[in-house]
């Protein structure tokens, strides 16, 4: 018996260690950055359930079953929580792997860190045009949910195949997280280098009263108009807009709505006012650009297993909406690829604290996620498929997808609900009417100044902004603006300024 134990042993490490080598064995501490509150469609709750089904799935493969992913969460907010949070580790604690943050400020800063420290940070957010230089500061940013540059590709091809030059871009900055100002930097970046001419105006629906009649004024001449806000405002921008007749012949009107998939489609008019019936009407011309959602097989299962963790965290899930956001599909591929990509750079004998070989491991990289083909670019961004959807039947108020843009081919896709009548201008759009209110030079340019501060190295965007197009809004903003400059927005200007130098 004494004699017989060594000998097992002996006979058991013969046969393992051919095995050990090749197998993946590892422990990985994950470091998950999102913000607690259920508000925001990337809150933990919701994202973290798709990060176990992620690690499930990698225990299940033989490949990866020697992977041990050790998953610590922060509380990220959407301000320096989640900075700090990175920063407060000792060296001998440092992550491995840094999933999120989302929010553009929090990304920006912790992403710079991570980098510094090399330390890989995969991210379904972080969208804005800024982080597209990757190096130096964001060298090891890997971004698995599409960009807004992406996304504006779909109005590049739209506006290609259309015919369309001239935009007019209405958004919603709340000069806090700022998602509708970074989507419309995509758009703007996108068509102006498509020689788009392209207007604006900007509301803050947080700080003040919109004035949807005032700024649907503004555009007449232009025969596009993008428009990123909460759908209610959407909905007063679309009531307005109908009643002077500008959504029939002269405009084509077209809403961004990424990620919130109960916020556009069917119903999405209705507010149970009296305006229903109008806003059913003005909605048969609105346009959403939306992400393209591809399911398959699997999908369901995974779909399942995260609307029961949905409804035990109590959170909500809408009935005809999908529960299931790009967030959710996005950190559970971050851990596949993060996986994919650590298996390759140790086959070639390096390890997991590489974190630059493995960054650019993942990029230039196709590869199976959990609702389809996954495909990242060389620049480490995944490209995006989009979507239009409209209205199909005015009386029902059904919607349907009538157009599809993949950004991996460039190839632009006309579905059968789809009729030629509804993108085609059949008059010039009127010149806008004369404003006898119009600010003056005094007013554009101060507000040119503080606001060509906020968007720090855009300064054309900022330009043809205030030049142009800004008196609805800037007469109303600049007084509390002043006031309010002294305080927060100094070190608000800075941090932009310096996050986005790049851009
Ligand atoms: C979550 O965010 C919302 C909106 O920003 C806020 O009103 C609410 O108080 C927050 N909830 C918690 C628990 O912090
Ligand atoms: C999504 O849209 C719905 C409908 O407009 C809105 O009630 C909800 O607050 C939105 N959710 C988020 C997280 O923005
Ligand atoms: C990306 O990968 C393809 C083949 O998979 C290769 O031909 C190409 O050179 C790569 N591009 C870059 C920039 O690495
Ligand atoms: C582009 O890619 C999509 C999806 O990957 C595919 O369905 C489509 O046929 C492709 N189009 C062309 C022209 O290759």
């Amino acid at each position: 018996m004494s004699c017989f134990m060594p000998l097992c042993l002996s006979i058991w490490a013969v046969l393992m260690v051919p095995g050990r080598t090749s197998a993946l064995n590892d422990n990985i501490e994950v470091m998950v950055m999102l913000p607690r509150n259920n508000t925001y469609l990337f809150s933990y709750t919701r994202v973290f359930p798709a990060i176990e089904y992620a690690k499930k799935a990698l225990r299940e493969a033989d490949a990866y079953a020697g992977l041990r992913f050790n998953v610590r969460f922060e509380n990220s907010a959407c301000g320096m929580d989640a900075l700090y949070a990175l920063v407060d580790r000792q060296k001998d604690e440092r992550p491995d792997l840094v999933l999120g943050p989302v929010c553009e400020y929090a990304a920006s800063s912790v992403t710079r860190v991570a980098s510094h420290w090399n330390i890989p940070v995969i991210s379904a957010g972080a969208l804005a045009t800024g982080f597209n230089s990757k190096t130096p500061e964001y060298s090891h940013l890997t971004r698995i949910a599409p960009t807004y540059l992406k996304m504006a590709e779909t109005f590049q091809a739209i506006f290609g195949h259309f015919g369309w030059r001239t935009a007019y871009l209405i958004y919603d900055d709340d000069k806090d997280e700022r998602n509708c100002y970074f989507t419309m930097e995509g758009v703007f970046t996108v068509l102006s280098e498509y020689h788009i001419s392209t207007d604006f105006a900007v509301l803050n629906s947080n700080e003040e009263r919109v004035d949807p009649d005032g700024i649907i004024t503004s555009v007449y001449g232009s025969e596009v108009v993008i428009m990123c806000s909460k759908a209610d405002i959407v909905r007063d921008l679309m009531l307005a807009a109908h009643r002077r007749k500008l959504t029939s012949d002269s405009h084509i009107f077209f809403n961004i709505e990424l990620f919130n998939s109960s916020s556009y489609g069917d119903g999405s008019w209705r507010r149970r006012d009296k305006y229903d019936d109008e806003a059913r009407a003005a909605y048969s011309f609105l346009n959403t650009v939306t992400l393209l959602r591809s399911t398959k097989p699997e999908f369901e299962d995974f779909s399942i297993e995260m609307k029961k963790s949905l409804q035990q965290s109590n959170i909500p899930i809408c009935e005809d909406c999908s529960a299931v956001n790009m967030f959710m599909e996005g950190f559970h591929d971050a851990l596949l690829l993060y996986a994919i990509a650590l298996r390759e750079v140790k086959s070639k004998g390096l390890t997991k604290k590489n974190g630059l070989e493995i960054t650019h491991s993942m990029w230039n990289r196709t590869f199976e996620g959990i609702a389809g083909q996954v495909s990242l670019d060389a620049n480490g961004d995944r490209n995006g498929d989009f979507s239009v959807v409209r209205m199909t039947d005015p009386e029902s108020g059904k919607h349907e997808t009538v157009m599809n843009y993949f950004g991996t081919n460039g190839s632009f896709q006309i579905l059968p609900g789809f009729k030629r009548e509804w993108f085609s201008l059949r008059t010039i759009p009127p010149p806008k009417p004369l404003d006898p209110s119009s600010g003056g030079l005094g007013v554009s340019a101060v507000t040119g100044i503080i606001v060509g501060g906020i968007l720090g190295t855009a300064l054309l965007l900022a330009f043809y902004f205030f030049r142009k197009n800004y008196r609805i809004t800037i007469e109303r903003r600049t007084l509390r603006e002043e006031c309010d400059i002294g305080k927060h927005r100094q070190l608000r200007e800075d941090s932009i300024r310096s996050n986005f130098s790049a851009a």
